[in-house]
C-alpha cells in the first residue's frame, strides 16, 4: 500500500522493488455468453483436429448448453460450455452440470485466459442452484482443473483419437451474502 496517498511511490521510494510482470489477472480478461457457433472453430482447431467444423457443429447442436468466450479484439481466444447433466456416478444428480469443451488458443495459454473461463461457468451454475460441476478431462488438463477445485473420480480410459481422460468434479458452495 502507498503510505503517501496522492503521491507517486515510485519517486518517492525508488528502490522498492517493481512488481513482477504478470499475466493479465484472470478477472481482467472479458469473458461471455456467447452463441455456439462463435466457439466451433477454436474448438475444432484445439480440440478436434480430425474433425471437420460440420461435424462438430452437429454434436453441439445435440445439447441444450451455454457457452462461454473469452474474446480478445473481436476474436474468441478461450471456450467452454456447461449444460445440466448428471454424472455417470451420481445419476439421480439433479444439481449437476457438466463442463465441455475447455480450450485455449495455444498462443494465449498460461495466462488466465482458461482460469478466466472456467470462473465464468462456475458463476453461471452457482447462481442456478448446481451442487457440483464435472466434466471428463484430458490427461493434459488435470493440473489445471486441479488448480481449480477439482479432484478426479474413478479410473482413467482412452478415448479413440483424443486420448487418455479421467472424470473430475468439484463442488459448488453456495456463496452465502
Ligand atoms: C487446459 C487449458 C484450457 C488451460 O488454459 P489456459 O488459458 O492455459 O489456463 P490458465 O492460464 O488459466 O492456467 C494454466 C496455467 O497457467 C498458470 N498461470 C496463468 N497465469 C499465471 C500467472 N499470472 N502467474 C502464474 N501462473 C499463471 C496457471 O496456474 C496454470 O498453471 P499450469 O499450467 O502450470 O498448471 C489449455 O491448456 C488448453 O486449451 N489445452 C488444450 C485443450 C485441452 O486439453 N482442454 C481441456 C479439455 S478437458
Amino acid at each position: 500500500m502507498n503510505p503517501f496517498p496522492g503521491q507517486s511511490l515510485r519517486r518517492i521510494a525508488p528502490w522498492v522493488p517493481r512488481r513482477r510482470a504478470r499475466a493479465v489477472p484472470w478477472d481482467a480478461v472479458d469473458v461471455r455468453k456467447v452463441e455456439a457457433a462463435d466457439t466451433l472453430a477454436l474448438r475444432q482447431r484445439v480440440l478436434r483436429p480430425h474433425q471437420t467444423i460440420d461435424e462438430l457443429a452437429r454434436e453441439m447442436d445435440e445439447r441444450d448448453a451455454v457457452y462461454f468466450a473469452a474474446v480478445e479484439d473481436g476474436a474468441v481466444i478461450g471456450t467452454a460450455s456447461v449444460h445440466r447433466e448428471a454424472p455417470p456416478w451420481a445419476a439421480e444428480d439433479l444439481g449437476a452440470w457438466r463442463l465441455r469443451g475447455m480450450a485455449t488458443d495455444a498462443a494465449r495459454r498460461h495466462q488466465r485466459v482458461g482460469t478466466a473461463v472456467l470462473n465464468a461457468v462456475v458463476e453461471y451454475v452457482r447462481e442456478r442452484g448446481a451442487d457440483v460441476l464435472w466434466c471428463n478431462a484430458r490427461a493434459t488438463a488435470i493440473e489445471f482443473y486441479m488448480r481449480a477445485g477439482f479432484t478426479t473420480r474413478g479410473e482413467s480410459w482412452e478415448e479413440p483419437m483424443i486420448g487418455t481422460h479421467v472424470a473430475m468434479q468439484r463442488p459448488i458452495a453456495v456463496q452465502s451474502v
